[in-house]
C-alpha cells in the first residue's frame, strides 16, 4: 500500500481492481492512476472496457475489490459517510441527464437540495446564477422536457456544479448530442475547469476531447494503456 499519496493529488489509485462476482469477471485489473486537483483528464476506450466502473469506484458508490483509492491524500475507504462525500466534492454528470420531468428548469438544478425543508434564496440565487453561467437561465421556469438534449444538458451541469465540487465525474456526457452540441459542452467544461479549477473526469468516445482535456487516459480490457 503507498502510504504517501499527496495532498494535491485529487484521487490516486493503487493497483486497484474490481471484480463482479456475477459475471466472474474483472472489469478493472491494477489500475494506478493519479488524477491532480484541477485536472481535467479525457478517458477513453472500448466498450466494457471498464470506464464507468472506474468512476463508480471513485465516486464511493462502487467498492474495490482490491487495491486502494486516496481522495486528497486519504484512503477512500476511511470515509464512512460516503453520500456526504460526494454531497461535498462530486459533480456528476450523466449521458441520458436524470432530470425530473415534470419539474422546471430551476427545480431540477436545486434537486440536490430538496432533502432538506427549506431552500434558502441564496440557494435559489446560486442556482440561478449558474444557470445563467451555462447560458440557459432563459428557460428556468420552463418544464425540462421542453428542452433539447444540448440545453438538458446544460441544466444537468449547472446542477452539478451546485454544491461546488472539487470534481465532475461525467459519464458520456455527449453521448445524446449531435456535433455541434458536443463541441459546446465540452468547451463549456473546459470553461468550468479554467475559470472554477473544478477537476473534470470525463468519459466519452469523443474524438474531439482530446482538444479540451489535459490529458487523455486509454483503458482496455480493464487495464490503463499508456499514451
Ligand atoms: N453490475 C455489474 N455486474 C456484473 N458485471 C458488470 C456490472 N457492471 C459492469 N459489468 C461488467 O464490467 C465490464 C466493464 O463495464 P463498464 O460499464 O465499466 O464498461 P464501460 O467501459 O463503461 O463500457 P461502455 O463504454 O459500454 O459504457 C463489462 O464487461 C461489464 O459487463
Ligand atoms: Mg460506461
Amino acid at each position: 500500500m503507498n502510504k504517501t499519496a499527496s495532498k494535491e493529488c485529487l484521487f490516486q489509485t493503487v493497483n486497484l481492481q474490481k471484480f463482479y462476482p456475477q459475471t466472474q469477471s474483472f472489469a478493472l485489473r491494477d489500475v494506478n492512476l493519479t488524477i491532480s486537483e484541477g485536472e481535467f483528464v479525457g478517458i477513453r476506450g472500448p466498450s466494457g472496457s471498464g470506464k464507468s466502473t472506474l468512476l463508480y469506484l471513485l465516486s464511493g458508490l462502487l467498492t474495490p475489490s482490491s487495491g486502494e483509492i486516496y481522495f486528497r491524500g486519504k484512503p477512500l475507504e476511511n470515509i464512512k459517510n460516503k453520500a456526504l462525500y460526494r454531497r461535498k466534492n462530486i459533480g456528476f454528470v450523466f449521458q441520458d441527464f436524470y432530470l425530473y420531468p415534470g419539474f422546471s428548469v430551476l427545480e431540477n438544478v436545486l434537486l440536490p437540495c430538496l432533502h432538506k425543508f427549506f431552500i434558502p434564496a441564496s440557494l435559489i440565487k446560486k442556482a440561478q446564477a449558474l444557470l445563467e453561467y451555462l447560458h440557459i437561465a432563459g428557460k428556468k421556469d420552463l418544464p425540462v422536457e421542453t428542452l433539447s438534449a444540448g440545453e438538458r444538458q446544460r441544466v444537468c451541469i449547472s446542477r452539478a456544479l451546485l454544491c461546488e465540487p472539487r470534481c465532475i465525474l461525467a459519464d458520456e456526457p455527449t453521448g445524446n448530442l449531435d456535433s455541434e452540441n458536443s463541441r459546446n459542452i465540452l468547451g463549456l467544461l473546459q470553461k468550468i475547469n479554467d475559470e472554477r479549477k473544478t477537476a473534470v473526469i470525463l468519459v466519452t468516445h469523443d474524438d474531439k476531447i482530446s482538444s479540451f482535456a489535459h490529458r487523455i487516459v486509454h483503458i482496455v480490457d480493464g487495464t490503463l494503456k499508456a499514451g
